[in-house]
């Protein structure tokens, strides 16, 4: 019997619109549908990736440095962690993927969407995630939320223009592909959220059984 092939989960948003807050809950979450599950992020899942995070999160480098970098981590990480697990029939939930590149440096940081794109193709041609929640929250929220957080990285210090372009390049994604992304209102209590994951994720269960 051929072993079915596990199921991509990505979150992304801008920084503060919650997400990380359910990345482990929600990795529980798959598992108590009785699957196994790899739980992981970006830029990093690997030990060069992890490496690659540091420096990208933290030295002052040229635009296309940082998205190679990212795409370096990615390929890494796609060959040595997301793929195999996949194939094992393991569920994967990544915190930021693809998406985070076209938000975050193609509108973010202006690059445009043409040159990332060739690179995802050169990457990962024919593969993107099988469901995408898209947390979003307005600049005030997000920059409440960050005041109480750690020292801000490279990313988080941008100004309120950065953060718009940034989310409205996710939205761009989100409407580009509606049947891969689900969008939260990062806003709503943390118990609606979970609900509301927990709906879509039941759905996805049923279409996999
Ligand atoms: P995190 O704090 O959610 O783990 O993400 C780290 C930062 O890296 C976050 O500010 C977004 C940024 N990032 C990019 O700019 N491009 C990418 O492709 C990825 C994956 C993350």
């Amino acid at each position: 019997m051929t072993q079915q092939r596990g199921r991509f989960i990505t979150l992304e948003g801008v920084d503060g619109a919650g997400k990380s807050t359910h990345i482990a809950w929600l990795t529980d979450a798959v598992r108590a549908h009785g699957v196994s599950v790899v739980s992981t992020r970006e830029p990093g899942g690997t030990p060069l990736g992890e490496r690659l995070r540091a420096l990208v999160l933290t030295e002052p480098m040229a635009l296309e440095t940082e998205t190679l970098l990212m795409f370096a981590a990615r390929s890494e990480h796609v060959r040595t962690v997301i793929q195999p697990a996949l194939e094992a029939g393991e569920w994967v939930v990544c915190d930021r993927f693809t998406d985070a590149t076209y938000a975050y440096q193609g509108g973010g940081r202006e690059l445009g969407a043409s040159r990332i794109a060739t690179l995802e193709q050169w990457v990962h041609p024919s593969f993107q995630p099988d469901r995408t929640w898209l947390f979003d929250v307005p600049l005030e929220v997000a920059r409440a939320r960050l005041a109480d957080a750690r020292e801000p990285d490279r990313f988080e210090r941008e100004g309120a223009a950065f953060f718009e372009r940034t989310r409205a390049a996710y939205h761009a994604r989100a409407a580009a592909d509606p049947e891969r992304f689900r969008i939260i209102d990062g806003t709503q209590s943390i118990a609606a959220i979970r609900e509301q994951l927990e709906a879509s994720l039941a759905d996805m269960m049923a279409a996999s059984a």
